[in-house]
């Protein structure tokens, strides 16, 4: 139903009389618009600062047409990469469209090319109309949509619910313009809106994303509506049929804590999602830099997962290959782009191993095996597990190394250090002519002190149900380093569910600093059917040191590894919760400690004390300065023993004596939990905390 809208001269009017009334210093509204007041002003005078009101019933999207956004958007954006600076121009988003068509990317499926914040002037015209920067886009945005659409890509804008955006600038809003705005968007080519959160006076935010929705509808125009609260008002339970994507986090930024953080609130929101209606983690940060290809693979990896919104936020003229390899790969966006539409969810998570898996159309799963840790691990699950129906093999395909194999239902990998790997597996009847899906793994934990010879083992596994011929393996270490087996390392032949299992010592030279380290294990071996395939796997020592002798404090000697349920652990302050230094003065009961960690549950440290240290003692409790909600366990232990804990302490409670026996232990693990009602608050300090050695 269709309703003929007013003229738009008369719509433009109205745009206009709500601008002069903003622009007046928040002068009554005349009653003539009628427009609608913030909620919590019931009978106030009106309020300027108020979403206009539509000038008419907005016509109802087609019935029986495709819905928007029925796969998430893929496309660009620059926000990520340029901010407000300079670089952010005309000049910059043609020539990634160019590079979208000329790199594959179009052909890929980035469809969208989206201007962020800064592309418009500080003050709308005589006529309340939006201006754009003439220094950034001299020939205006209708060229540049124009542009866009001639290389068969779809163009996007951006602004704020608010009287100006989020740059301090302060650039206009669309607060009480929204139909006039939302008109212009439309006559200049726009496809796709980001409507974000400042300056939102305080107006509930269903009203004004409402009315946003009705007033980008009145255009005519399909345009991708998306919504850009920062997830604050729970968007996910009611923005379903007012825009087809909403951002559930504050803004991602180039590291891996961010990425991390913002990916463990969305991962959640999965019931939510679904064709037409996504979830946004925010924009990728893929290329900018500021993470390893690695963590840049997991990003990618996990946002395809997540069925995220994929926008590029790197300036790809500038990006090294290796940026195209990670978001061209066909196979990942192919999980994204699912047309099922479903998100992942989490299967398992331990120990910052996590298995996500996500149906698709034709019934296979998506598996991504995801290493939160900062060093390899194990990570393994079953083909039940991830959902998938009882049959004899599946065939599992690798999405970033594009083979595939069989396996009898295990699906299992060493995933390196802030590494994911990425799996599609189904049921498969010809299982028997692809090769056995081969696990390789190695000895976790292993450490060595500078000088010294050290033993690891590894392991190699047929999970399949053929047998894997001439298996042979090898190891190498880091530059200096020699490794010599002292076991077999060759089977001639490796049943369906076998492991060959070797030895190996090596030396670490002289002079090597503490640290981790990381070794390659190699295997080769023949299918039945004669292909040779070879297969690699990450292991790690750490190069450690002897504690000194005599009693030290912990905070002053480096730990081995350490893992807190908020940002980093800290040395001799409280746990800030975002970054390093953040915290302040360890503090339990009124009591202040110079010495000793700031931990936040869940949380592990662990210190390398080579049998050669005796006791481990501190004074322990949730520190003051989170309100009354915390309750932690403090728990020590010598290798694989629990040496002393505590039971669960409050904030109200004092710091706690704790003491433990750790003779003989090779080293010493700090853990905190969570008193059994998670973590939130729970503000764990090691005060006072030293060993005896
Ligand atoms: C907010 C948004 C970001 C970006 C900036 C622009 O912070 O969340 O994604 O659009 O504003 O100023």
């Amino acid at each position: 139903m269709r309703h003929p809208s007013l003229p738009r001269a008369r719509r433009r009017v109205i745009g206009a009389l709500t601008a002069a009334v903003l622009g007046a210093g928040g002068l009554s509204v005349p009653a003539a618009t009628a427009l609608p007041q913030a909620p919590g002003t019931p009978g106030a005078a009106p309020r300027a600062a108020v979403p206009e009101r539509a000038p008419a019933l907005p016509p109802a999207p087609a019935a029986g047409a495709e819905a928007p956004a029925a796969t998430p958007p893929m496309g660009f954006n620059n926000w990520n990469s340029t901010h407000c600076r300079a670089d952010f121009h005309e000049a910059m988003v043609k020539g990634i469209a160019d590079i979208f068509v000329a790199r594959g990317l179009k052909e890929a499926g980035y469809t969208y090319v989206n201007l962020d914040d800064c592309w418009a002037l500080p003050e709308r015209n005589a006529e309340g109309k939006l201006v754009p920067d003439p220094v950034r886009f001299p020939n205006g945005i209708k060229a540049v949509a124009d542009y866009v659409h001639a290389k068969g890509l779809k163009f996007g804008i951006y602004t704020s619910a608010g009287t100006k955006t989020c740059n301090r600038a302060g650039f206009p809003g669309a607060l009480g313009h929204e139909y006039s705005d939302a008109q212009q968007f439309a006559d200049w080519g726009v496809d796709y809106l980001k409507y974000d959160n400042c300056n939102n006076q305080g107006v509930d935010a269903k009203l004004r994303y409402t009315t946003m929705r009705d007033a980008l509808r009145a255009t005519g125009r399909p345009i991708v509506y998306s919504i850009c609260e920062w997830g604050q008002n729970k968007p996910w339970e009611w923005a379903k049929d007012v825009g087809q994507l909403w951002r559930t986090t504050g803004d991602i930024s180039d590291n891996w804590g961010s990425m991390l953080s913002i990916m463990k609130r969305n991962l959640p929101l999965a019931p939510y999602a679904g064709p037409g209606h996504w979830n946004d983690p925010d924009m990728l940060e893929v290329g900018n830099g500021g993470m390893t290809d690695t963590e840049y693979r997991s990003h990618f990896s996990m946002w395809s997962i997540m069925a995220a919104p994929l926008l590029i936020g790197a300036d790809l003229r500038k990006v090294p290959e290796s940026t195209f390899e990670i978001l061209g790969n066909r196979e990942v966006i192919a999980v994204n782009q699912d047309r099922l539409g479903k998100q992942g969810t989490v299967v398992s998570s331990e120990g910052g191993r996590w298995v996500v898996a996500k149906e698709l159309a034709d019934g296979s799963r998506a598996v991504a095996l995801f290493n939160e840790s900062a060093r390899p691990q194990r990570i393994a699950t079953t083909a039940q597990a991830v959902g998938l129906a009882q049959a004899t093999a599946y065939k599992v395909r690798d999405l970033w190394r594009h083979g595939s194999a069989h396996t009898a239902g295990t699906l299992s990998a060493t995933v390196p250090a802030h590494g994911t790997v990425l799996l599609r597996v189904a049921p498969e009847r010809a299982w028997a002519v692809l090769p056995p899906s081969m696990e390789l793994s190695a000895e976790d934990n292993v450490m060595a002190e500078a000088t010294s010879t050290g033993r690891l083992t590894t392991a190699v596994t047929d999970l399949g149900r053929t047998p894997a011929l001439k298996v042979a393996a090898a190891l190498t270490g880091p530059q200096g380093w020699t490794v010599r087996p002292t076991s077999p390392t060759a089977r001639r032949v490796l049943n369906g569910g076998q492991k060959l299992t070797t030895g190996w010592e090596f030396t670490v030279p002289a002079g090597t600093a503490p640290g981790s380290y990381g070794l390659t294990l190699t295997v080769t071996h023949r299918s039945i059917t004669g292909t040779r395939l070879t297969h690699s796997a990450p292991a790690a020592v750490s190069v450690v040191v002897p504690p000194p002798a005599g009693r030290s404090y912990l905070s002053d000697i480096g730990w081995l590894s350490a893992v807190n349920g908020f940002g980093p652990v800290e040395k001799d302050r409280s746990n800030g919760e975002s970054k390093a230094g953040d915290g302040r003065p360890l503090t339990i009961g009124g009591q202040v400690f110079a010495k000793g960690l700031g931990a936040h549950a869940s949380s592990t440290v662990e210190y390398y004390t080579g049998g050669r240290c005796t006791t481990v003692s501190a004074q322990v409790g949730v520190d003051d300065e989170k309100g009354t909600r915390g309750t932690v366990a403090f728990e020590i232990w010598a290798d694989g023993v629990k040496a002393a804990s505590t039971g669960v302490l409050t904030n109200a409670m004092n710091a706690q004596p704790l003491t433990a026996d750790v003779r003989g232990a090779k080293a010493v693990r700090l853990v905190v939990t969570d008193g059994g009602d998670g973590i939130d608050s729970d503000h764990a300090d090691w005060a006072d905390l030293a060993i005896g050695c």
